[in-house]
């Protein structure tokens, strides 16, 4: 991501945060590179593939462009500099117990339900997120086939979610059921899960910093189910597994690629609650995606 891009980013998501006044601030012009990251061409735009996440191209450090974040102060401003992203997000430190299962790399259906069982436990005791995890009535993991082929990924639980812990069981849930069945599949087919598994208050988006204490969890759902297909349910779902800033309906019609997976991206239902004209759309996404699978649907 070039620097003004990310500069956009960060102002967008301080003002998502609650942010009421932000500084006028001059983007930086075009600049000639400068730095060793910058000098060996690592400032990568979209991903190559394979399992080089996004996490690890946004901790990619860069020159932080000095004008324009000077004045606002954030959390992140407390801590040490190494691990920050340019948008001033700290990358937690990865779990041992976490990267322990992963090392097992479970391959028989037992041992992926036995891996994912011990990281819903690890994400249940999961305190990164201070708001979240303080008001959450529990985390909401993610449920499904241990051995899918095809991963769904919307955004973060919502209030019915929070209650039963398991994604997509409310107005929204009803409404991917429905579309589900049209695609000629069952809920048990799939995997279910989230950017985010505590509920952020009042539905609000997620914060940039919990994504990024989340991501792990979300790495290792991937890496232990292994799908082959992931289907990311709206903007917030498209731009945090693919480090986009597009907004989703720019992203849809195209496959993208996630660790070893083919990705497409889609509106969430949630959406389509508000702009029921929009399910023709997430419709012919639909088609395009199963069409990849051999199947067409009408
Ligand atoms: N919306 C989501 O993105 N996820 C859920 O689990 C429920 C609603």
């Amino acid at each position: 991501m070039n620097s003004k891009r990310a500069m956009a980013q960060l102002l967008k998501h301080l003002q998502s945060a609650g942010l009421t006044h932000v500084p006028k601030v001059e983007l930086p012009k075009n600049r000639p590179p400068a730095g060793p990251a910058a000098s060996k061409g690592m400032v990568a735009e979209k991903s190559s593939g394979g399992e080089s996440s996004s996490t690890d191209r946004r901790s990619i450090s860069k020159p932080r462009p000095a004008s324009a974040v000077a004045e606002i102060r954030r959390p992140s401003d407390l801590l040490g500099t190494d691990d920050l992203q340019l948008d001033g997000v700290r990358k937690p430190e990865q779990l041992a117990s976490v990267q322990g299962i992963l090392q097992q790399s479970p391959k028989s259906r037992a041992d992926r339900e036995q891996a994912l069982c011990a990281l819903k436990d690890i994400v249940a005791g999961c305190k990164r997120c201070t708001e979240l995890s303080s008001r959450r009535t529990q985390t909401v993991f993610g449920v499904g086939n241990p051995e899918a082929r095809i991963m769904f990924i919307g955004e973060a639980p919502g209030a019915d979610e929070d209650a039963q812990g398991e994604p997509f069981v409310g107005a929204a849930g009803q409404l991917l059921n429905k579309i589900i069945g049209a695609m000629t599949l069952k809920r048990e087919d799939l995997y279910i899960c989230n950017i985010l598994r505590c509920r952020p208050p009042g539905n609000r988006n997620p914060l940039p910093q919990e994504t990024a204490n989340c991501r792990e969890f979300l790495d290792a759902q991937i890496k232990v189910i292994q799908p082959e297909y992931i289907v990311c349910w709206g903007t917030v779902a498209a731009q945090n597994l693919l480090n986009e800033t597009a907004a989703v309906g720019k992203m849809r019609q195209k496959f993208y690629e996630y660790a070893g997976a083919k990705v497409v991206c889609t509106y969430h239902p949630s959406y389509l609650l508000r702009n029921p004209s929009a399910k023709k759309q997430v419709w012919d996404d639909m088609k395009f995606f199963m069409k990849e699978l051999g199947v067409d649907l009408q």
